[in-house]
């Protein structure tokens, strides 16, 4: 027992440092700079099983889903579509409309170039949103049931990038993580992703992928949603399960930011609106 013990505290740190996944599916601000799980209105599959909203930010390291090389043995997804098990009262699935921005957070387990705390060569190579066509998870992520609906970008990174390039946010791709000098592993990351106004309205499952470095096997997310051709639809049904109805705001819209310090308040009446 207690070389099992020892076996796990040396091992954990190294596996930490390796991979990523989605941690909400509807969160309500975008760019942010530190987690909070009240903003999450929605959670990918399996959430409670995996303690993803009442553990800790990014320590929820079984979580991570890596894909093999091909042919795939290991599934698309961590779980297997499983609605009625998949989400509860804790954790409910999410609910979009047509055309939505989605917000998507993520913790940075140490892959971000910045110089100051970090390496500037740290790379990102691919960082792609699907909605599955069909009920059914695809068998691999080359599956023509795969569409993919949005290229989330990929972050810049290089030794030739100055400090300021590197140290600038928002990011486009995995590397959107303000404050990652503060904790190089479990600060928060944002992507956006918006819904395409051609999708079909009704329940869809939605797959993201991350190739780090073509080196590494992509790693994966899945989760559902139920999607609305309006926002007064969805917000029908996150008003009669308590969730919010606002729209995702931005942290750079709401805080006033001068030299890396937040200098609010703003204008009130944008605070208003974001309180509601
Ligand atoms: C996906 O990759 C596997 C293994 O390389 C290959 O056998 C299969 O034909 C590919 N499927 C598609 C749709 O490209
Ligand atoms: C949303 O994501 C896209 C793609 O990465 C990015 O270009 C855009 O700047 C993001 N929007 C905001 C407001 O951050």
């Amino acid at each position: 027992m207690k070389l099992f013990v020892a076996l796990l505290a040396v091992g954990l740190p190294a596996l930490a440092a390796a991979h990523s996944w989605i941690v909400c599916t509807d969160y309500l601000e975008n760019n942010g700079w530190y987690w909070d799980e009240a903003k999450c209105r929605g959670w990918p599959r399996a959430a409670t099983r995996y303690n993803l909203r009442f553990g800790k930010f990014g320590a929820t390291n079984t979580y991570t889903h890596r894909l093999d090389h091909h042919p795939e043995e290991r599934g698309l997804c961590k779980t297997s579509r499983d609605d009625d098990r998949s989400y509860d009262a804790d954790t409910p699935m999410a609910a979009y409309y047509l055309g939505q921005k989605v917000v998507l957070p993520h913790p940075a387990n140490n892959h971000v170039a910045e110089s100051k705390c970090s390496y500037r060569a740290i790379v990102d190579t691919e960082n792609l949103m699907f909605v599955v066509d069909g009920d059914e998870d695809p068998c691999c992520i080359n599956s023509t049931k795969l569409i993919q609906i949005m290229d989330m970008g990929v972050s810049p990174y290089g030794r030739e990038l100055s400090d300021e390039v590197l140290s600038t946010y928002p990011k486009p791709g995995f590397q959107n993580v303000p404050k990652f000098c503060e904790d190089p592993e479990d600060s928060m990351g944002t992507y956006n992703f918006t819904v395409p106004m051609d999708l079909q309205p009704g329940r869809h499952t939605f797959v993201w992928k991350w190739i780090r470095s073509p080196t590494v096997a992509p790693f994966t997310t899945c989760w559902e949603a139920d999607v609305f051709a309006t926002k007064a639809e969805r917000d029908a049904l996150y008003l009669a399960t308590g969730r919010s109805t606002e729209d995702a705001w931005d942290f750079y819209q709401i805080h006033n930011i001068v030299d890396g310090v937040i200098m609010d308040p703003v204008d009130p009446s944008i605070n208003e609106i974001i309180t509601g």
